[in-house]
């Protein structure tokens, strides 16, 4: 008894010891040392037998706002222009940018270069590993296993889940949205209700149309018909689930205006994630941020089972599952793939959020997935010089120009993206001047987010923006009024843009400086109209399916702005149909 008792005691000491160890050891700039004398371990990992945190961090972000309030509520406190309590991230977990044990890093800062200070923040910590594995590998089951949690992926998941399955979304960075979240422009989409309203006429053959002609007729045209064909069931689905898709402009290469965005014209993608996110949770999907697959498991005779995922704080587990959706982006976040597929772009900035490495092609291309497309990579012609900033291509749409160091316009601004980035780096210096006036600035409420940022100069007077651009002031004076006077006689002599929608006359008049950028990467897996993904042998792979960017086919050597959003809830849609199907045993 004396011994079992004294046994107790030392164990007590131990933990007591190690838990003070790891007070004094770890984490310079992390909650632990933030938190010294304030809080107890057990605040973050329970007092139960197991010292454990679920993989996304939700009890310990349940802590946080218990105590400090909600992100809304913080970012109402908060007294600086910039705020990362405010941002475009929408509700994200405390811990993407507060970390436990490692040193604090705005999350933010992984594409802005804000001077931002965090409460005991610290220069980037390097990843941790995963947890070890300790024995047996634990399983799970789930009838649909989503990697990535994107649009693509969020549509994905809802659909199946309404078609009676379990699904599980598993997402390997500490926020879910993706690319997809950044998404600016708007949602292109033929026949739609808003566009009807608006006495906009438009077809399915004419999106069909641009987006092949757009592509350079690479595109798989079946998978472009599809995408063009739902189009405006997709509106009408996301229009259902609560989204603002009500104002209709135009991006380039399309003939009409069938850009759908948020009403006032704000980004589509918060907007849109924003929606998804509450929807998934109303519907209670289980969505595992911190979590990577690391495997897609397979039995026998080929058939997937499954996959293998590498949890942030559990570790290796399997979740068998019988159909499982790639959804888990592109490759544009990846520099040394892009320069081997296309070394002309080796250096370039990107538009896209860190997670953009193209894992989930690797995951399929590991069970035999063939690949199509993967050199066409494109470059977006309008990032803010030397931010990761994408200035939205509904700002051309919307009338604005662009012009180069000698004041003069180069180029129809409503060009596809792979002519105007062309265009843009053929001018001195590699990069341009995209100007507008009061009056667009007034039509498209994203563009106050570039004030915000202070990417924008100004000046009273076109002269005035000149001396503040430092471009010759007769020119830049001589290309606004030929601009004016094209949109007076809607002839566009000299580039031949084929829609001016209104003139640049009211001032103020603004500038942003911007330079290409590596912004979406048209190829990937190769997948069916049923989303299913095609082995090299031509045969779909029983069980795999994948939607969004990571797939290959729907936009052949350039995709139109406006057609990503598109795709992933178009595609979203089919492969969560899909799955259900290959769960129900249904062909
Ligand atoms: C943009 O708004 O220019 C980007 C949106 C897209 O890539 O479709």
């Amino acid at each position: 008894m004396r011994r079992f008792r004294l046994g107790l005691l030392m164990a007590a000491v131990l933990m007591v010891m190690s838990a003070t160890a790891l007070w004094a050891a770890e984490g310079k700039g992390s909650l632990v040392e933030l938190h010294k004398g304030k809080a107890k371990c057990a605040d973050c990992h329970g007092s139960g037998k197991k010292i454990a945190v679920d993989d996304s961090e939700a009890s310990v972000n349940k802590g946080c706002i218990g105590c400090h309030g909600t992100l809304e509520e913080m970012g109402k406190h908060s007294k600086e222009e910039v705020n990362p309590h405010r941002s475009h991230l929408g509700e994200i977990n405390c811990t993407a940018c507060h970390h436990g044990h490692t040193a604090s890093y705005v999350y933010c800062l992984n594409c802005h270069s804000f001077d931002m200070k965090i409460p005991a923040g610290g220069a980037k910590a390097a990843e941790k590993a995963p947890a070890k594995q300790k024995g047996k590998m634990r399983t799970e089951k789930a009838d649909v296993v989503v990697i990535g949690a994107g649009a693509a992926g969020f549509t994905t998941a809802i659909t199946a889940h309404d078609a009676g399955a379990k699904v599980v979304i598993i997402e390997k960075q500490p926020i879910t949205g993706g690319n997809s979240m950044l998404a600016a422009g708007g949602m292109n989409a033929a026949e739609t209700v808003f566009q009807k309203k608006k006495g906009i006429k438009d077809s399915v053959e004419l999106m069909y149309k641009d987006t092949m002609v757009g592509g350079g007729e690479l595109n798989d045209p079946a998978l472009a018909m599809i995408l063009a064909k739902n189009s405006a069931s997709s509106v009408d689905w996301l229009t259902s689930l609560g989204a603002d898709l009500s104002d209709v402009g135009r991006m380039g290469g399309a003939s009409v205006d069938r850009t759908h965005r948020p009403k006032g014209g704000s980004a589509v993608g918060a907007h849109i994630i924003n929606v998804l996110r509450k929807n998934a949770a109303d519907r209670k999907i289980d969505i595992r941020m911190n979590s990577k697959v690391v495997k897609i498991v397979e039995d026998a005779k080929g058939n997937v089972t499954g996959v293998v995922v590498e949890g942030k704080h559990s570790g290796p587990y399997t979740i068998n599952a019988k159909a499982v959706v790639i959804t888990a982006g592109g490759f544009s976040a990846n520099p040394e793939r892009v320069a081997y597929y296309r070394p002309e772009y080796k250096g370039m900035t990107t538009s896209n959020q860190p997670g953009a490495t193209g894992d989930g092609i690797d995951l399929g291309t590991a069970v035999g997935a063939d690949v199509k497309d993967m050199k066409e990579i494109q470059i977006h012609p309008t990032v803010a010089a030397g931010s990761r900033i994408l200035i939205t291509e509904a700002v051309r749409g919307n009338g604005a120009i662009l012009v180069n160091q000698e004041g003069k316009r180069f180029v129809n601004e409503l060009t596809t993206r792979d002519k105007a980035s062309a265009a843009i780096l053929a001018q001195t210096g590699k990069s341009a001047y995209l100007v507008f006036d009061e009056g667009v600035r007034q039509s498209l409420k994203q563009i106050d987010g570039y004030f915000h940022l202070d990417l924008v100069q100004q000046g009273a007077t076109v002269r005035g923006l000149a001396a503040a651009l430092k471009v010759p002031a007769d020119a830049l004076e001589a290309t606004i009024a030929n601009y004016n006077k094209a949109v007076e006689t809607k002839t566009d002599a000299e580039f031949k843009r084929p829609d001016m929608p209104r003139p640049l006359k009211t001032p103020k008049y603004y500038a942003i400086a911007v330079k290409p950028g590596v912004h979406y990467t048209m190829g990937g897996l190769k997948i069916t109209t049923e989303s299913e993904v095609v082995a090299k042998d031509g045969k779909p792979i029983p069980g795999l399916f994948a939607a969004g960017e990571g797939t290959g086919g729907v936009h052949g050597k350039n995709r139109l702005g406006g057609n990503s959003i598109s795709q992933t809830v178009t595609f979203g849609r089919i492969a969560g149909a899909s799955a259900v199907k290959c769960v129900k045993g249904v062909k």
